[in-house]
């Protein structure tokens, strides 16, 4: 078997005349006039090789049969290319390697699709021969920058006194908000572990043992919806350290951010990163992790709004909704079909309809600007900043319905209107949470962030033990959250908080929650036990390494940067998983199917 002594891209100039042995893929395949060309393929690029009868006719004879993405080993002398056929744009676009041995290490198929970035395939068709797709430059390019950010990551913390430790996958359940995957045990019939949806209670058990400063770079598994920045299991970023504030965490993140996007992406990331409360995204951009690339902010109306003939305001103040306004620079050339695609858009979002003003050369324009008083319409405008050439607007609902509907068309109508600056990292902190909300389907209140998250009474103001379980058991709602997220670019990139480290207060944390004492015990006992024995005060965060590199390499989905993903239906297509098993091995594990056919969205 003829042996590769150079990779494709690193054969040069300075080879000429020598001879070499390259080996790859049939990357395209030309006859001129009874001359062979080859582009060879491997990871590091392409090399043009030449068959040509006058130098070796049996070669030329194997090259005729070459198809491509044949897998060949060819040994030839380096040559100069002739003019015509010098590539300036490819590194080895001046030479050639004139072959006098071929060897075919492995016939191809047809592949279903070339190997071309610039072919446009469907994606199920990529992920079923995800090999054929990893070898096209774009994803080669992905997962080998996913293998530098790792790399750099564990730089980072290695470098900081941070200690990668394994935690276990098979679990009890963890509480983040997601459903559970849960793995049958055969030797205890009827009983289950859970895969960890995140180490959270390990990370911190861990602290209670010691070790200070704790990462893993880990894979958690979540049985959620899914979308384009969502994975059933996924990557995270995980650490935790004791003795620390959050100053600590945003010091260390920032820090961590800043060094690995330099070293890999060379790009500088200004730090500090910007913070801002709950309250403060949330009143100007509707979202709790906006993008901050764009100037849109949302204007507060609800006090006008009542001062208006318009039923829809007028209403929505009575039922003690809110009003608010989204004015748009430049807005007033939208069409009315644009506007009616941007209502649909909303009513994702639970809205009734979407008004709208549009301030023209006359004035301000539209059906509704009847009902509005000439010095209301004023206040409005002076409020919204709104301009000639805007439109402005409204949405008039309960609070929920109007942040998340205003806060989507807000990135929407940065995206029609091109307000992104696709090179910008936008980098910031939100933070003072509340601590609980209520969830109307479990008719309880849960915990925002996570149960082990430390409670505080006002942005600045921890509060003392004994103040915080008076307000867990009298008004858990009124408490905030010494929690934190990252977010990038309108993208939540990570999450955290300082933890509760007396089990006094987790006790009463669980019991805001609605957990009686016998369920304390049975979920999360070991954890309470733990923090009996000196438990230091400790926090940390995790971050999605997938929607990192998702961000960073400008990729429209996260499942570009996985080696591996699932569909949307949580569905592997290249190996078909899930999939059935076999009655024997439901035996073993002492299970019984009974599938119920109910239609599986409506399942809860
Ligand atoms: P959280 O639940 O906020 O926090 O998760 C942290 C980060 O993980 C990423 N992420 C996901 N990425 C892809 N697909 C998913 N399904 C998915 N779910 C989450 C996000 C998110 O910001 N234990 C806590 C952290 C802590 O308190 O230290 C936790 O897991 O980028
Ligand atoms: P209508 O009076 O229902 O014809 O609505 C007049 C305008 O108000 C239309 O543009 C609707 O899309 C809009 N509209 C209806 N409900 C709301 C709402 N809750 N908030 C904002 N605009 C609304």
């Amino acid at each position: 078997m003829l042996k590769r002594t150079k990779l494709c891209t690193e054969v040069k100039e300075k080879d000429i005349d020598k001879t070499m042995v390259v080996c790859g893929w049939v990357h395209s395949w030309r006859d001129h006039g009874g001359v062979i060309f080859i582009d060879l393929r491997d990871y590091t690029g392409i090399i043009q090789v030449v068959f040509n009868p006058e130098i070796s006719k049996e070669c030329h004879d194997v090259a005729g049969k070459l198809r491509s993405e044949d897998v060949i080993a060819v040994k030839g002398i380096v040559s100069k290319r002739s003019d015509e056929t010098i590539n300036p744009k490819i590194p080895t676009g001046m030479i050639e390697v004139k072959v006098n041995e071929v060897e075919l290490l492995n016939k191809s198929l047809t592949p279903p699709f070339e190997i071309d970035d610039q072919v446009n395939v469907g994606e199920e068709h990529r992920l079923q021969y995800r090999y054929l797709d990893m070898r096209r430059n774009q994803i080669q390019h992905n997962i080998r920058m996913r293998h530098e950010v790792v790399k750099e990551f564990r730089n980072f913390l290695n470098d900081n006194h941070f200690l990668d430790i394994e935690t276990p996958i098979m679990n009890k359940s963890t509480p983040e908000g997601a459903r559970d995957f849960l793995v049958p045990s055969r030797v205890n019939p009827g009983k289950f572990y859970a895969l960890p949806q995140s180490p959270q209670i390990f990370k911190q058990i861990l602290m209670v043992a010691g070790f200070d400063k704790y990462y893993q770079i880990v894979r958690c598994f979540r049985d959620e919806d899914l979308r384009k920045d969502r994975q059933p299991e996924f990557t995270q970023i995980d650490m935790e350290m004791s003795f620390i504030d959050e100053e600590d965490i945003y010091g260390v993140v920032e820090e961590m951010f800043r060094t690995v996007i330099k070293k890999v992406f060379h790009k500088n990331v200004k730090t500090p990163f910007p913070r801002y409360t709950y309250r403060e995204v949330m009143d100007k951009y509707g979202l709790d992790k906006p993008d901050l690339r764009y100037a849109l902010e949302l204007t507060d109306i609800t006090d006008l709004a009542g001062k208006t003939d318009f039923m829809v305001f007028k209403e929505t103040v009575e039922k003690k909704g809110i009003v608010k306004c989204l004015n748009v620079p430049g807005g007033a050339k939208l069409s009315r079909k644009e506007i009616d695609d941007l209502t649909s858009f909303v009513s994702i979002f639970g809205a009734k309809g979407l008004a709208w003003i549009k301030i023209t050369d006359k004035g301000p324009e539209s059906v509704v600007v009847k009902f509005i008083p000439e010095p209301v319409m004023k206040e409005i405008m002076d409020r919204a900043k709104s301009r000639k050439g805007d439109v402005l607007f409204f949405m008039a609902d309960q609070p929920q319905v109007v942040y998340d509907s205003l806060g989507n068309l807000r990135n929407k109508l940065a995206e029609i209107f091109k307000l992104i600056d696709e090179d910008q990292l936008n980098f910031l902190w939100v933070h003072n949470f509340p601590l609980m909300e209520y969830d109307k389907v479990e008719n309880r209140l849960t915990a925002i962030h996570h149960p082990f998250t430390h409670p505080k009474r006002a942005l600045d103001d921890i509060g003392s033990e004994k103040d915080l379980i008076k307000t867990l058991k009298e008004n858990p709602q009124d408490l905030f959250a010494r929690s934190y997220d990252l977010v990038l670019n309108g993208i939540e990139l990570g999450g955290g908080s300082i933890r509760i480290h007396h089990r006094k207060l987790q006790e009463e944390t669980f019991s805001a929650l609605g957990l009686k004492e016998e369920q304390m015990k049975d979920q999360f006992g070991f954890l309470l036990d733990a923090l009996s024995y000196g438990a230091p005060p400790h926090g940390g965060i995790a971050f999605g390494l997938d929607r990192f590199l998702m961000l960073l390499l400008k990729q429209g989905s996260i499942r570009d940067v996985i080696p591996f993903p699932k569909t949307q239906k949580a569905v592997c297509l290249m190996s078909d998983s899930p999939s059935e098993v076999s009655e024997k091995q439901l035996k073993e594990l002492s299970i019984k199917l009974d599938i119920l056919k109910a239609d599986p969205d409506q399942r809860s």
